[in-house]
């Protein structure tokens, strides 16, 4: 087949990892027989550097007419500045808005691997293997702000569809995996959890009448993901909690550096990026894990572009090499750590020769 996919380097450490997610599609491009067309454009701060803009026209057209984009990360303290009337964040919004990708798959797979590297004990992360879907276009992410000199205002606002669509996918997914889903909100103070809750009710049961539907609330499900992680199946829950939910489950498998995720559409076209962010603190120095980035390219090819061989292949790939020891610092590689280009190098060499 032949593909195009947009790589959006970013800010800190997003060039550093995406150099390394190109890298792996480029090794599994050769293994499969296919042509992948790859180009790169500017988002984020490096935008705004270049033009004044966080999401330049270019970028945005690139990618909607893309079958894939690959994202690095966004942000860093050169555009933090509060006064400032463009951010890098509202380049990564703005694209998500504009590809229309609406759930944000962020699977949580621990791996005994790397169970020392999380700071809970091996049999809590034993056997752990959850599907957080993320709502990503909607909620306090996008409602109407407002900033006075003493007050401020951030909106959220879900429609049912919105609602729906995504339990939707949470629903599909169960369905290819153990049937479970729980949905997360906080039913007992916010009306758009009220109305999350009912859309769920309603949805699984006229839908999905063969899944198992169970409600958490966003406080207890945070307890939760640490006292009984096996216990997940899917999660599907309104942005801002996703948003925060998976950097807390990130430390079940070991670092926010391993996890990667997936943004789809409609048309399952999708965006790609590592849940961590830009990493301004390591930002240049080559320690960055890539295996957040490489993973994600794993899941760019499953979704995107139906390779699931490969995908799986790549994924593989990652573990075989964190089993054989290769270890970037955030994931316990000491005073032997590699580097970002070493720990890719170590990942590709456990690719089946082509
Ligand atoms: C993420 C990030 C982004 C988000 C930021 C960079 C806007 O934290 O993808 O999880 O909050 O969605
Ligand atoms: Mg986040």
């Amino acid at each position: 087949m032949e593909a195009l996919i947009v790589a959006l380097p970013g800010d800190g450490i997003g060039p550093e990892v995406t150099a390394e997610g190109v890298r792996a599609l480029r090794a599994v491009e050769r293994l499969g027989g296919h042509r992948f067309q790859i180009v790169e454009a500017l988002i984020g701060g490096a935008a705004i550097d270049a033009t004044g803009e966080a999401l330049p026209e270019a970028t945005r057209s690139a990618c909607s007419g893309a079958d894939a984009v690959l994202l690095g990360a966004v942000g860093g303290p050169k555009w933090s500045d509060p006064s400032a009337s463009v951010r890098p964040e509202q380049g990564l919004l703005d694209l998500r808005a504009a590809l229309g990708v609406y759930a944000n798959l962020r699977p949580v797979v621990t791996h005994p691997a790397l169970y020392d590297a999380s700071p809970l004990r091996p049999e809590r992360l034993a056997g752990v293997d959850i599907m957080v879907v993320r709502e990503l276009t909607g909620g306090i992410y996008f409602g109407k702000k407002e900033r006075g000199p003493d007050f401020a205002t951030d909106v959220c606002t879900y429609q049912r569809g919105e609602i729906e669509r995504v339990l939707r996918m949470a629903g599909e997914l169960a369905r290819q995996r153990r049937r479970r889903v729980v949905s997360v909100d906080k039913a007992n103070v916010l009306e758009t959890s009220r109305l999350w809750r009912s859309t769920a009710t309603t949805l699984f049961t006229s839908e999905f009448p063969d899944i198992e539907l169970e409600h958490l609330l966003v406080d207890a499900a945070a307890m939760h993901l640490l006292s009984r992680p096996a216990d997940f199946d899917v999660m599907v829950t309104e942005n801002m909690f996703g948003d925060i939910l998976t950097d807390e489950a990130s430390m079940l498998v070991g670092s926010l550096g391993m996890l990667p995720s997936a943004a789809l559409n409609q048309e399952r076209r999708g965006l790609y990026e590592p849940i961590h962010g830009s990493a301004p603190d390591i930002a240049g120095r080559g320690i960055a894990n890539p295996c957040g980035t490489i993973l994600s390219a794993a899941l760019l090819l499953r979704h995107s572009l139906g390779l699931e061989d490969l995908a799986v292949v790549l994924e593989q790939a990652v573990f075989a090499a964190v089993s054989a020891g290769h270890r970037t610092g955030d994931i316990g590689g000491g005073a032997t750590a590699l580097g970002t280009r070493a720990m890719a190098d170590a990942i590709l060499a456990e690719l089946p020769a082509g």
